[in-house]
């Protein structure tokens, strides 16, 4: 039996451990692994290799990925699908992993709409906002460098009276802010999820700032574009001299922490063991209430991921 892994859409921590893993325990099983390389565009222009524990080795503590990603447009035509599908069976690769974040599992879901597939999704993104799952590979790696970030600009802010506003990444979901604001203690956070009326905490955050509050550390993710309208915010209303961070790529580099090592781990044994017994079925790999499961592709791409409760209500973001 063949197998092949490729890694489509942003690139995440943890992808490099899955990688190895896929290898590795592919051989064990008596199977061959195949690594397709640059993602989706890759399958299209036959960039596919029959993969060696040597391609593999040393590669656990690395950020990104070592057989590259991008993001396809060319797949969303339904003759490059069918070259992607050709190439697969040119290959003899009947059994798919793929690494990938919401868009790429809607590509899977289309492609195997239309071709005889059998393959498995990892949630890869570190956005954390696929549906059916608690958890995305990447995402424990960025919140830590976010962390990072956020405990060195709290000693800077707290050595002048002054607001900082951070942006943390999230295309259209607010996970990576409200945990980031929450383990950070931030006075203020900003959601695509939750719209923005800050008429209550404009009263609050003046109070305490008369009262000898110093610094304002507001966290603003990226998918609610409200950056400039929060800067002028603290800057007008709230009255105090701003200064913006923008986190971006950074957030998606780093070493894989400890949790996304042994994530990876678990969600590609998951995967290949479904591949292994199985024909003809197209699932995503999930972890939900600290157990690993698997879910058909239809039900997690015509779903919306939504931020746990509680978190919200933690941070007073619920109506
Ligand atoms: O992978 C997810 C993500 O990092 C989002 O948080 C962000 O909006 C987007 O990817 C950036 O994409 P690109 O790297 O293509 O600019």
């Amino acid at each position: 039996m063949s197998f092949a892994i490729m890694c489509s859409g942003g690139d995440a921590p943890g992808m490099n451990p899955a990688i190895k893993k896929f290898v590795d325990y592919v051989y064990k099983k008596g199977s061959t692994p195949y690594l397709i390389y640059d993602g989706l565009e890759g399958l299209i222009d036959k960039k596919i290799k029959k993969a060696t524990h040597s391609d593999v080795s040393g590669i656990l503590h690395n950020g990104g990925t070592i057989i590259r990603s991008s993001r396809s447009k060319r797949f969303f035509e339904h003759s490059y699908r069918m070259q992607a599908y050709y190439n697969l069976k040119e290959f003899g690769i009947t059994k798919l992993v793929v690494l990938g974040g919401d868009g790429s599992f809607r590509a899977m879901q289309i492609f195997s709409s239309e071709f005889e597939l059998n393959f498995v999704g990892i949630p890869s993104t570190i956005d954390n906002d696929i549906y059916g799952t608690d958890y995305c590979l990447g995402v424990d790696t960025a919140l830590n460098v976010i962390r990072d970030a956020l405990d060195k600009i709290r000693d800077t802010a707290s050595s002048f009276s002054r607001a900082f506003l951070v942006e943390v990444m999230g295309r259209d979901c607010g996970y990576l802010a409200i945990v980031s604001s929450m383990i950070s203690g931030a006075e203020v956070c900003v959601v695509p999820e939750v719209a923005f009326e800050p008429k209550e905490l404009t009263k609050r955050l003046k109070d305490e700032v008369q009262n000898g509050r110093n610094y304002i550390l507001a966290i603003v993710a990226e998918g609610s574009k409200k950056t400039t309208e929060v800067f002028n915010w603290l800057q007008d209303d709230i009255g105090m001299e701003t200064r913006v961070s923008i986190l971006g790529h950074i957030q998606r580099g780093g070493n894989p922490t400890v949790y996304d090592r042994l994530m990876a781990f678990d969600f590609t044994i998951i995967a290949v063991d479904h591949l292994l017994v199985n024909n003809n079925s197209n699932k995503i790999a999930v972890y939900k209430k600290g157990e690993f499961g698997l879910m058909e592709i239809e039900d997690v791409v015509s779903n919306k991921y939504q931020l746990p409760k509680h978190y919200l209500d933690a941070l007073n973001l619920l109506d």
